[in-house]
């Protein structure tokens, strides 16, 4: 079956990926920590804001491109990292960068990837794309990953610091989803053992591979490191997006890894305007969690964002329809936010301001 027909429309997608994924699966995707008040909350937070049309702009040619560290790109959004994507579909990552590439979205890549950072890179060849970092308990690994990052040509570094440990995730608990340790884990492999075997909560399973000592002292070791320039993902609160500036971070990525870590963190949206104030012109501000649609894009943008990542749907879009079913998702998105760009007068990125947001 052709991805056209397995969703026609954004609306249709995860309703789609619903009736594929198995369950287990669909508990780990779809998933949060205890309550999953806060993705709730991430949703809400597009649902409770609106955005005041403006008429008569002349908007024949509306312009979606915009950068992302100093790189063109041709639309505000990228593919947030998310990890063992071949649970959802058996290409996993390697069918994820071929769309990405094809369709010109940035692609972040998981440290927790099944396919190997350089495997991916092959896959895909002259796409744009950010290796994300967890931080191995052996340093030694760390530093040998983001050699190999260097060497495979990504272009930035996605240091993610939200998860010393891991949320409680009371969804997958319920379905009995596990990790088969046996998994490859193609950036990670051969690892240091020991680490546990058989069947794995993702709880022991990231937990035993993610250090969870890590201080801001990580920044200045990785500045010792690489030239690579090094975005902070997992940040809500200004005085540490301002601390990731500080210690030479090249921006921060406001995020709550899409409501799975904790319970009751605010939403992405609503944390957004006061870490842009706390960055200001000093580095780049990304936003994720909850992002759908085009006009939620637009939201993003007016609220002092760069750029947005989307962990949720692409994924969505590989279990529908692998390669094709992202290369879909992402013609879609982009359609829909030229589309919101021209309903609200803007002809570019560069016309989104704060002025679009309707305040009652
Ligand atoms: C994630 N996320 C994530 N983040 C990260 O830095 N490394 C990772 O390996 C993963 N893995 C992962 C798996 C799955 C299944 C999901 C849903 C999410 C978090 C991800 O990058 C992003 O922050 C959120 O997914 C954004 O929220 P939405 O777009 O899913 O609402
Ligand atoms: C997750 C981890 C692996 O959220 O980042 O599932």
């Amino acid at each position: 079956m052709s991805p056209g027909t397995l969703f026609r429309t954004l609306s249709e997608l995860e309703a789609t990926a619903d009736r594929i994924l198995p369950s287990g699966v669909q508990e780990y995707v779809q998933g949060g920590s205890e309550e999953e008040r806060t993705i709730q909350a991430n949703r809400e937070a597009f649902a409770h804001r609106f955005l005041l049309p403006r008429v008569l702009a002349d908007v024949r040619e509306v312009r979606t491109g915009t950068t992302f560290l100093g790189r063109k790109t041709p639309q505000p959004f990228f593919i947030a990292p998310t990890a063992y994507q071949t649970l959802v579909h058996p290409e996993g990552e390697r069918a994820m960068a071929r769309a990405a590439a094809a369709e010109g979205v940035l692609l972040s890549l998981s440290t927790l990837s099944n396919f190997s950072l350089e495997s991916v890179s092959e896959a895909a060849p002259g796409g744009e794309r950010w290796f994300q970092l967890y931080v191995h308990r052996d340093r030694q690994v760390t530093e040998a990953i983001v050699r190999r990052a260097e060497k495979a040509h990504y272009q930035g570094l996605v240091l993610t610091v939200d998860v010393p440990v891991l949320g409680i995730r009371d969804r997958q608990e319920e379905a009995a989803f596990h990790l088969d340790s046996a998994m490859p884990l193609g950036n990670l492999d051969p690892e240091v053992p020991p680490h546990r075997s058989g069947p794995l909560s993702q709880r022991d399973h990231a937990e035993d591979r993610i250090d969870p000592s890590l201080t801001w002292e990580i920044l200045p070791w990785l500045k010792e490191r690489t030239g690579l320039p090094l975005l902070v993902k997992g940040v809500l609160s200004p005085t540490d997006a301002r601390r990731a500036l500080d210690e030479r971070a090249a921006g921060v990525i406001v995020s709550n890894h899409g409501g799975r870590q904790l319970d009751g963190a605010p939403a992405t949206l609503d944390a957004l305007p006061a870490v842009a104030e706390a960055v200001g012109s000093d580095g780049e501000v990304y936003l994720d969690g909850g992002v759908r649609r085009g006009s939620d894009v637009v939201l993003a943008l007016a609220l002092g964002a760069r750029g947005v990542g989307l962990g949720r749907p692409p994924l969505w879009a590989l279990a529908a329809g692998g390669a094709e079913g992202v290369r879909r998702w992402a013609r879609l998105l982009r359609e829909e936010f030229r589309n919101a760009l021209a309903l609200t007068g803007c002809r570019g990125v560069e016309d989104v301001n704060p002025g679009l947001l309707f305040r009652k």
